[in-house]
């Protein structure tokens, strides 16, 4: 199988104790055979873990069908869902996408933009000033259909949609991603007609990216979801493979034998800001599925070179609890190198000839080693180029070492039963039916 993402972990080895590592493997291998199997905890949530293979594809048909129709006489499209149901469309997006789309003469067409990722009165006004503008559809994405701040998005939404359109044409213009069978969302679809796809039951929402969920923003916006969908089949063989080179066992094992040594935050870096939101996706997919049970490795990112001047100081030199994992890109897509200056007034003709990814790859070597001088172990996930094959093999390869690492945590990567909690007294505090007496024992209290 041909090689798409390697796991580099020499600059962790000196901080782990003799014996450590080939303990982790082991490990990691035997979480790998449990997953596999399906015989941990939350088994009846592993539909993610053959999707790339198994996808049906009249579904991919289907989604393209959407895009093919609305890249004309659509303007905007508003992709409304929180958490899963968002961040890995948003990932995906800003990885593939011109940094300057927005301004571009010959940018993409429509725009895509989200909603309900947020209870901001000011951005969702702000975002009904833009679709009174504008040409716009929607695609409203809930597994459970029931979640407040996309449900309260849609809602207005719809109603704008309704005065605007009418309410047929509107139907039109609305796309449901939501669970088969159950929810607000599902008996809203039905009733009003809308073209839906399902998520499937045993597909959690952070694993959700390869199904429509990600797969219907990421081909509206113009992009490639077959090679996607290829990148990410590719690294369901590559991680299936009962082998200490399984690049989702090496990940998952290094991280884990860091934490048992103590270091119990993990930062993910980047050195490319198309990456930021591949940070975002991974915090939320790791942060739900490890976090719980008072353990789990904390899940932080920073964007290098940017942040070593914010957050580099303490990574340097702050508490010791740290350990690093780049994301490096091995490959820039475009191509740009600095020219001479026969003055060389700012001193930098040393410069000269050399392309930018040179610099930034200097950077990114020189900060490894100086993190790692002050005691923080380094982690390479390398990635030979930011494409739509890529991008799928390594959502696929992060999701996969993350059930391998929660079962070496021995936690359900695939439950979330603390993000309840803020719901229960948000819901008490809004006066929803059911919760008056969660209400009074919130109102009774001051914090
Ligand atoms: O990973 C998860 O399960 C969560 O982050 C959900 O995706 C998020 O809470 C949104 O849920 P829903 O799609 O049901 O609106």
């Amino acid at each position: 199988m041909k090689r798409i993402i390697e796991v580099d972990f020499n600059a962790a080895r000196e901080f782990l104790a003799e014996g450590k590592i080939e303990e982790a493997f082991s490990n990691s291998l035997k979480a790998l055979d449990i997953l596999e199997g399906r015989e941990g905890r939350g088994n009846d949530y592993l539909g993610w873990l053959n999707l790339p293979s198994t996808i049906d594809s009249t579904i991919v048909d289907r989604v393209e069908k959407i895009a093919q129709k609305w890249s004309k006489g659509i303007d905007i499209v508003v992709v409304i869902g929180i958490g899963g149901s968002y961040l890995g469309s948003k990932a995906a997006l800003e990885a593939l996408s011109h940094h300057f789309d927005l301004y571009m003469e010959n940018g993409s067409s429509p725009k895509i933009v989200f909603a309900g990722q947020n209870l901001s009165e000011d951005y969702l006004s702000e975002l009904m000033e833009l679709l009174s503008e504008k040409s716009a559809a929607a695609v409203v994405i809930s597994k459970s259909g029931t979640t407040t701040e996309p449900a309260v998005a849609f809602r207005i939404i719809k109603q704008h949609f309704e005065e605007k359109y009418g309410r047929e044409e509107s139907a039109g213009r609305i796309v449901a991603v939501t669970d088969a069978a159950h929810g607000a969302l599902r008996k809203l679809s039905d009733m009003e007609g809308y073209e839906t796809f399902i998520i499937p039951d045993d597909v959690g929402g952070r694993y959700s990216v390869l199904t429509p969920v990600g797969l219907l923003p990421v081909a509206i916006a113009g992009f490639d979801i077959r090679a996607m969908l290829r990148g990410a089949k590719d690294m369901e063989v590559v991680t299936s493979e009962h082998s200490e080179k399984n690049p989702a066992v090496v990940y998952a094992a290094i991280r884990n034998a860091l934490y048992n040594s103590g270091k119990k935050i993990e930062i993910i870096v980047n050195y490319n800001p198309k990456l930021q939101y591949v940070a975002e996706w991974w915090k939320q997919l790791y942060g739900e599925s490890e976090g719980k049970e008072n353990r789990g490795i904390f899940p932080a990112s920073v964007n290098f070179t940017s942040d070593l001047h914010s957050m580099g100081q303490y990574i340097q030199e702050g508490e010791r609890h740290i350990f690093e994992t780049v994301i490096s890109v091995e490959k820039p897509s475009r191509s740009l190198s600095i020219a001479n200056d026969p003055k060389n007034l700012d001193g930098l003709n040393f410069l000269s000839g050399k392309s930018i990814d040179e610099c930034n790859k200097m950077a990114e070597l020189g900060t490894r080693i100086a993190h790692v001088d002050g005691g923080v172990p380094n982690m390479r996930v390398v990635l030979p180029e930011i494409n739509e094959y890529n991008i799928g093999a390594m959502f696929y390869f992060f999701e996969k070492a993350c059930g391998i690492s929660a079962y070496m945590l021995g936690v359900n990567p695939f439950d979330q039963p603390g993000v309840e909690d803020y719901k229960k007294n948000m819901f008490a505090l809004l006066g929803k039916p059911g919760f008056e007496e969660k209400a009074k024992e919130l109102r009774a209290r001051s914090l």
